[in-house]
Parts: C-alpha cells; sequence; structure tokens
C-alpha cells in the first residue's frame, strides 16, 4: 500500500481592492444580481457570474421551492443558462458572491459539491481550466485557479 497526499493551493485576497479592475467588475455584477435570489427559506442569497471566452457575462441566483429539493443553486443557474445558450464557448471564469438575511457573512463561500461537480463537467469538457473566485458578504475572497483544485478524485465520464 501507499499514502497519497493531494495538494491543493488558492489565492486568497483580503477584500475587493486587491483584485484586478475586470474581476471587480464581475463581482459587482455577482453582488447585484445576489439581490434576485428567491430564497424565503434559507434566507440565505446566492449571486454567481459566469464569464465566457466570447465575452458575454451570464448571471444567475439561487432559486428555492417549497419541495427543498426542487430549488437550485446560483452556480448552476447561471452555468445551465450558459451552456444551453453558448453551449461551445469556453468558461473563463466563476465569480459567486453570498450573504445571508439571518447572520453576517464573513467568510469566503464555496461552492457546494453539486456545484462542483457540474462545473467539472464543463471543465473537463473543454479541457481548460476555470477559475473560481467566491466570497461571502465581506471579508476575504479566495481564487482557486481550477475546478479540480477543488474536487480531487472526482466522478466523471472514464468510469461510465
Ligand atoms: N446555495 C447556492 O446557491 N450555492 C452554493 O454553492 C451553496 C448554497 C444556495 C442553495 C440554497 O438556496 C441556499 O443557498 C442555502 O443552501
Amino acid at each position: 500500500m501507499k499514502k497519497i497526499n493531494v495538494t491543493t493551493s488558492f489565492t486568497v485576497y483580503n477584500d475587493l481592492s486587491e483584485l484586478s479592475k475586470g474581476d471587480i467588475i464581475l463581482f459587482k455584477k455577482a453582488i447585484n444580481i445576489r439581490d434576485t435570489a428567491y430564497a424565503p427559506y434559507s434566507n440565505f442569497l446566492v449571486g454567481t457570474v459566469v464569464l465566457l471566452a466570447n465575452g458575454k457575462v451570464i448571471t444567475g441566483s439561487n432559486q428555492e421551492n417549497a419541495a427543498y429539493p426542487s430549488g437550485l443553486c446560483a452556480e448552476r443557474v447561471a452555468l445551465y443558462y450558459a451552456a444551453s445558450k453558448y453551449p461551445n464557448i469556453d468558461i473563463l471564469k466563476i465569480v459567486i458572491s453570498a450573504k445571508s438575511n439571518n447572520q453576517k457573512v464573513n467568510q469566503p463561500v464555496a461552492p457546494c459539491g453539486s456545484c462542483r461537480q457540474v462545473i467539472a463537467e464543463y471543465e473537463i469538457k473543454q479541457t481548460k481550466d476555470i477559475t473560481l473566485l467566491f466570497m461571502g458578504e465581506t471579508g476575504k475572497i479566495i481564487e482557486s485557479p481550477s475546478l479540480k483544485n477543488l474536487l480531487p478524485l472526482g466522478f466523471d465520464k472514464t468510469f461510465l
């Protein structure tokens, strides 16, 4: 037997002012779309921006449902729209901003496991890394250079 260590590495920014102008604009869009979240059950509002290689910026917010599992995260709302409207255009970057109406979210909010799986599908399909940037309402921002950096040992089409 042998033991394998998997290393992931991230860039941590102290606040938005440390980002490039382009990334600040994307975060502003994520913060704006976050207010369109329909989240009466969790009171947790998420906004996502997907930047495509053709320059298009697709936005989405989480949409909840009285039948809880029927709701969808902001990331997948934006990604599925982007993939259906621009099916063959690479995804360059995903920017996520989250806040709660119940408490101050002062730490970066990473995408949930299901969203990581969906992002992994597109990253593998396009064979180019997708940069992820995420934050809470305030506080630090985390940047991951790829999705696989967030999901080692993922399930993919090679198993099928
Ligand atoms: N949520 C997202 O939109 N993205 C995530 O990555 C984590 C969770 C949403 C789903 C649900 O509407 C609420 O946040 C609480 O889980």
